[in-house]
This record gives C-alpha cells, structure tokens and sequence, in this order.
C-alpha cells in the first residue's frame, strides 16, 4: 500500500502486521459493506461479526452511522463529505487490519472511485466487496428510520437514491440480493468466502 506525504518519511516498525495477527490466529481482513440506506448493510454486518465473535476471530465493526457521532461528526452528505467520511472509514479500517484484526466496514460508500481507493489501501486478498443489493423501492418500502419520507418531502437533500447518485459495483466479490435471500443465507455465504475450508 502507498502511503504518501510530504516532508514525512514512513517509519519502520520491527512487529508488522503479520506477526501482530499471527498471535490471535487469525488472517486479517477488511469485509466492506457498500448499498443503499435501508438496504440491511448493518443487519447483515451484525450478524456475520456475531457469527466470527462466537468462532473466537477477533473483529471490529465501522458502521457509518455510528461513525458519524464521532471521527465524522464534521461531515455531511455533499459528495466532497462522502468521500472524506469514506476516505476516513478506509484508512481507519486499514490500521485495524495492521493490527491483525478481521474488520467489517459498513458505509453506503456511493462513488467506485472511492471504494476502489479503500480497496488499494489493503494488500492482495485483504479486501473484500459485498454489494448488499436491494433495490430502492424496496428501502423505500421498509425506510426504517423514516429518512426516505422526508427526502422525498423535500426535508433532507442530498439523499442517497434520492438527489444523490449510488454507483452499484460492476463486480463485487459478493453480490447479497436482499430482496430474494433470507438473511441467515447471506451471512452463510460470507462465511463462506472468509472460511472457505471450514464446515461452519
Ligand atoms: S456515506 O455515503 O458512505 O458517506 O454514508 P454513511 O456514512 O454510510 O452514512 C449513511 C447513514 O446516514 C444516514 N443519512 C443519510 N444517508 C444518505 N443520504 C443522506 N442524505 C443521509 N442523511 C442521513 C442514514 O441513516 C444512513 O444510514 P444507513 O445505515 O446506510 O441506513
């Protein structure tokens, strides 16, 4: 990964990330969730981080929401903010991965120069891309926090599906159709991309 600044130089530090997640047993990963609000980025997330927890991997789970009370209080839903909240989420996920953790990133992350930026971030293999795929009407229909009423009363703008633009993946690693998979049958497949040898 290219790391570059100014009149900086880049620090050797002897443990590397290796040997930081070889003392947990573990491969260290960054899972990132991208879709649209209300697509079920973090029901989904949830319940694969529950599923690694309980294998005894040791996780951490980003969720945008929970972000932005916090590192991202700052920002906001113009497209200059989107890509510092995600360009935040992705280096912040890049050192968790440094320290040997298996990482679950939960972000509507709308642009693909953006999630491709993430992804240059990690060394070959590290990432992977679940597209959690539901359609807008469908979001629309549960709009769990009542967001999709109000963009669409005019109340909130720049609304991801609304007057913001979502750019789908070409070619994510796991393409999650919501609308026509139960959600235990979606955490099975994630399992199974990240243990592909194990039975469970
Ligand atoms: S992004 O696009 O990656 O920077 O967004 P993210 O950090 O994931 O934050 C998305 C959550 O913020 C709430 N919210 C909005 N979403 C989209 N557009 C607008 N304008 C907006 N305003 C608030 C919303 O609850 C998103 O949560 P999720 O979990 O995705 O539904």
């Amino acid at each position: 990964a290219l790391h570059r600044a100014s009149n900086v130089h880049w620090q050797h530090l002897d443990v590397d990330k290796l040997s930081r997640a070889r003392n947990k047993g573990q491969v260290p990963r960054c899972i990132w969730f991208t879709g649209l609000s209300g697509a079920g980025k973090s029901t989904i997330a949830n319940l694969l981080e529950r599923r690694l927890c309980a294998l005894g991997y040791h996780t951490y789970l980003l969720d945008g929401d929970n972000l932005r009370h916090g590192l991202n209080r700052d920002l906001g839903f113009t497209p200059e903010a989107r890509v510092e909240n995600v360009r935040r989420v992705a280096e912040v996920a890049n050192l968790m991965v440094d320290a040997g953790l298996i990482v679950i990133a939960c972000v509507i992350s709308p642009f693909r120069s953006e999630r491709e930026f993430a992804r240059n971030l990690f060394d070959e293999g590290e990432f992977l891309e679940v597209f959690v795929d539901t359609p807008l009407e469908e979001c629309e229909r549960r709009d769990p926090k009542g967001l999709y009423r109000r963009a669409r009363a005019g109340e909130i703008s720049n609304f991801t599906g609304i007057d913001s633009p979502y750019e789908a993946p070409l070619q994510p690693q796991v393409h999650l159709r919501t609308d026509r998979m139960q959600l235990e049958a979606a955490v099975d497949e994630l399992m199974a991309h990240l243990l592909p040898s194990s039975s469970d």
